[in-house]
């Protein structure tokens, strides 16, 4: 089986700095760091209310960065101007609500495929790797492959929030249909990548899954990094994921 590439996302460490509105600690020395300790790639989302990374991380990241950039945002004209200024590696289109304390679900392509489509082709012209993040739904796979991505990234936060409430029951079912989801992405040509709160616990079910090429994860290497340093923190992520893979 391919190797599975591991994406870091720095945005809670931005989320550490804003608490007290300096400097510090500075995502893009994380991501420096990420990249030093082995990550295929680094992920940022910039919000629309820049609650964690702001205009000037990005600009940071495109210029210090050797790895990939995979850019999140939501599909707004400001967000796509920002993007085609950068053009960065990779551009991954969420759903975003001011309300909410973290992307709580995957888009909507299906209902929104004409749109979608005139939004996300200016950044294929411009190179921008184009992934689409959804849940393991037939119709938004579907969706996806007809308004021309080339990546689908499978939310796996149902998944992730079943475990942590040991709804081992639902989990399972959340688990087999991404299983079937990443075997109809592949079969469509799409690349797919898989993400949203995995941790230690739930990664290796995911990481197994021969279609899935990409794993991106954030808060909980963030979070365990304050234990025990980011790089030995990526180092059993990478452990677990290779592990999964043979
Ligand atoms: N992938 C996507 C598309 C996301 O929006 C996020 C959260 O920003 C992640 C992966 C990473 O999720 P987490 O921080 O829960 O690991």
């Amino acid at each position: 089986m391919s190797k599975l590439r591991l994406g870091v996302n720095i945005d809670h460490v931005a989320t550490v700095r804003n608490a007290r509105g300096g400097d510090t600690p500075d995502p893009v020395r994380a991501a420096k760091l990420a990249e030093e300790a082995g990550a295929d790639g680094i992920t940022a989302h910039l919000r629309e209310d820049r609650r964690h990374i702001g205009d000037a991380d990005i600009d940071a990241l495109m210029d210090a960065l050797t790895v990939p950039l995979n850019f999140e945002m939501a599909a707004t004209d400001e967000m796509q101007k920002i993007a085609l200024r950068h053009k960065p590696h990779a551009v991954c289109i969420v759903p975003e609500k001011r309300e909410e304390r973290t992307t709580e679900g995957g888009l909507e392509v299906a209902r929104e495929e004409n749109q979608l489509a005139h939004f996300i082709a200016p950044l294929r012209d411009a190179g921008c790797r184009v992934s689409i993040f959804i849940a393991a739904d037939q119709r938004q796979i579907e969706a996806a492959h007809r308004i021309g991505a080339q990546v689908i990234e499978l939310h796996t936060g149902a998944y992730c929030d079943a475990h942590a409430e040991g709804d081992f029951a639902t989990r399972d079912i959340e688990l087999e249909k991404m299983r079937d989801m990443a075997a109809l992405a592949h079969s469509l040509g799409l690349e797919v990548h898989a993400g949203h709160g995995l941790t230690y616990d739930t990664v290796k079910p995911v990481a197994a899954f021969p279609e899935v090429m990409e794993l991106n994860i954030g808060h909980f290497l963030i979070g365990e990094s304050i234990f025990r340093g980011l790089q030995p923190a990526m180092a059993e992520m990478r452990r677990l994921m290779d592990e999964a893979r043979t």
